[in-house]
């Protein structure tokens, strides 16, 4: 089997972050860095990945999570700061984010150890839609909305048609829903500045039929049957 799936298979990331650890020379084949993409792993092959021996096959999870703001979306950090893995206490399995959200955005964040789901969800051909809840500076305005709505520009790239709805406007400022099926860095931060609106807070309500709900901030919960019907729908 070829080295990124193996280590996908793991659970411990998608095949083509393990084709970035292979070629950053983050793997290591019986004790020797292997850099090699296409390399074949052998039955009785040690793999192992920043330092820590792979298995391939861990039955597979899936969690959603609450974020809080403050901690950063990654199973380690290595300034030590407050990340994910702190909230995950009791999960075995090796999972890891599916996307991200910047440290001051808070919401629904799915953990899996399987691979294959993670590309799907996050790939934009998917049109899985992700729904923000926004609190924003200024008026948005009908004419803002419909920008929002069709696409702006942040910064060379257009965005994706997204959907958006104002739920209140205050006089300073405006709760909006938006949901967009991309996961560009900042994305919807950058979307409200182009519109001169900017972010005072993010949350992230969905991520397609996964919906937050009721769950506290700083828990987590496993997926239901439904929702995982869903995912592998996809
Ligand atoms: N868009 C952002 O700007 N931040 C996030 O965390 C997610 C989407």
């Amino acid at each position: 089997m070829r080295i990124n799936k193996f280590i996908a298979q793991s659970g411990l990331c998608s095949r083509r972050k393990a084709d970035e650890y292979v070629l950053n020379g983050n793997v290591k084949v019986n004790g020797l860095v292997m850099r090699e993409p296409g390399y074949d792993v052998a039955g009785d092959d040690r793999v192992e990945v920043n330092g820590r021996q792979v298995l391939a096959d861990e039955k597979p999870v899936y969690y959603l999570l609450n974020k809080p703001v403050g901690y950063i979306t990654t199973m380690n950090d290595e300034q030590g700061r407050p990340s994910v893995s702190d909230l995950l206490g009791d999960i075995e399995e090796r999972v890891f984010p599916v996307g991200r959200l910047d440290g001051n955005t808070s919401g629904a964040l799915i953990l899996t150890n399987d691979g294959h789901i993670a590309y799907r969800i996050s790939h934009p051909s998917k049109l899985v839609y992700k729904t923000y809840r926004a609190m924003v500076k200024g008026v948005v305005s009908r004419e803002k909305e419909a920008r929002l709505r069709k696409g702006v520009d942040i910064g060379g790239y257009i965005t994706r048609p997204a959907k958006v709805n104002v739920l209140e406007q205050r006089p300073g400022s405006a709760v909006v829903e938006i949901s967009i099926t991309e996961g560009r860095y900042h994305q919807v931060k950058k979307m409200f500045k182009a519109v001169g609106c900017p972010v005072q807070t993010l949350e992230r309500i969905s991520v397609g039929e996964i919906r937050l709900g009721r769950l506290k901030t700083g828990t987590f919960r496993k997926l239901t049957a439904k929702e995982l019907e869903w995912l592998k729908s996809l």
